[in-house]
């Protein structure tokens, strides 16, 4: 046992501990942690330095972390290797030289407590070539103070919290052996409403970095999942020039829409078949619907309305509101 890895098991026996399904969460400063997640905060916070050129997204869980990966790296990876000068692919030539073919976006663009700090405090990560880019679902206030103050910048993407909900579900679900059957879902609501999820409560989570993208927009972007569909070419384009990266041409980004669609990643032989070695799921799991109001198949008209209540009140005066 490292000397880190001691001391964060001395302060989880003093945290208060929840259970989210059977799985255990302490609330560390108000949102809730697995404890290798709170691992990896503790690694973060310590070791990771940020370069001023570092993308990090960031996200709950649930509400559209892949495809915001999938698209964060597709508009590096198209941007180095062509540039605004990069010729149009016909489909069939691209899916070659496509990255995204041979495997998930997250081989790519690795979750920072997940696949980076889990089990090494000291990763190897400065020997990547800029611009770096990384995801986390930590909060705002669990950043690294680097992260706070270079030039690096957060990209965050949020979903409304009802199908947000639903969504996580159907994930977890896929964890329970078919003995068990799906976890009542019920129970999940009142969890959920409660704040006892990954790094819950969702709205605080989400308001953290809601206000930090009005008081910084140039360094914080923050996207909605239900933007993302209803207008994906206003909204890829907007990213793209956040990132550095803007786009020339409208067709362009609507191969990148296209090469990054649920439609096509969920379709590929990786995704339809691969394994996901960090989080032990199937690649499917993280490709379903993807449908804006999937939620009103799962949700009671009392639960919608209670939803409703506490999404009106957390968000009071933020001026955030969700398309649901
Ligand atoms: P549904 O469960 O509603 O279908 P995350 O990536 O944060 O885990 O979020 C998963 C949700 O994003 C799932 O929503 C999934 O179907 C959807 N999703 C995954 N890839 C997508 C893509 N390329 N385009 C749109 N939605 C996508």
């Amino acid at each position: 046992m490292t000397d880190s890895s001691e001391s964060t098991e001395s302060m989880l026996a003093q945290l208060p501990m929840e259970n989210f399904w059977d799985i255990p969460l302490y609330q560390w400063q108000g949102l809730r942690y697995r404890s290798y997640h709170l691992q990896a905060t503790m690694d973060l916070r310590s070791h990771f330095s940020a370069r001023h050129d570092d993308i990090i997204l960031a996200s709950p869980m649930k509400t559209g972390t892949t495809w915001l990966k999938a698209l964060c790296f597709s508009i590096l990876n198209a941007a180095a290797s062509g540039g605004d000068n990069r010729e149009t692919l016909a489909k069939t030539d691209e899916d070659h030289r496509d990255p995204l073919v041979e495997n998930h976006p997250a081989v790519y663009v690795q979750t920072l407590e997940v696949q980076v700090y889990t089990s090494n405090p000291l990763p190897n990560i400065s020997s990547m070539k800029s611009p770096r880019l990384f995801h986390t679902h930590f909060p705002y206030t669990a950043l690294p103070d680097s992260v706070k103050t270079t030039g690096c910048k957060l990209v965050y993407i949020a979903r409304n919290p009802k199908d947000t909900l639903v969504s996580m579900w159907h994930f977890f679900n896929n964890l329970r052996t078919p003995q068990q059957g799906p976890y009542p879902f019920e129970k999940a609501f009142e969890m959920f409403i409660n704040g006892v999820s990954h790094f819950g409560p969702f709205f605080d989570h989400v308001l953290q970095y809601w206000n930090q993208s009005l008081k910084a927009p140039n360094k914080v972007l923050f996207l909605k999942y239900e933007d993302l569909k209803g207008n994906p070419i206003k909204e890829v384009k907007k990213l793209a020039s956040f990132m550095g990266k803007p786009f020339g041409d409208d067709k362009k980004v609507e191969d990148e829409i296209w090469q990054c669609s649920l439609e096509r990643l969920k379709n590929l032989e990786v995704n339809k078949n691969g394994v996901d070695p960090w989080a032990g799921m199937h690649n499917s799991a993280y490709f379903r619907t993807g449908i804006v109001g999937d939620w009103k198949n799962m949700m009671s008209d009392e639960m919608s309305q209670r939803l409703d209540r506490i999404t009106e009140s957390k968000f009071k005066g933020s001026g955030l509101c969700f398309e649901i």
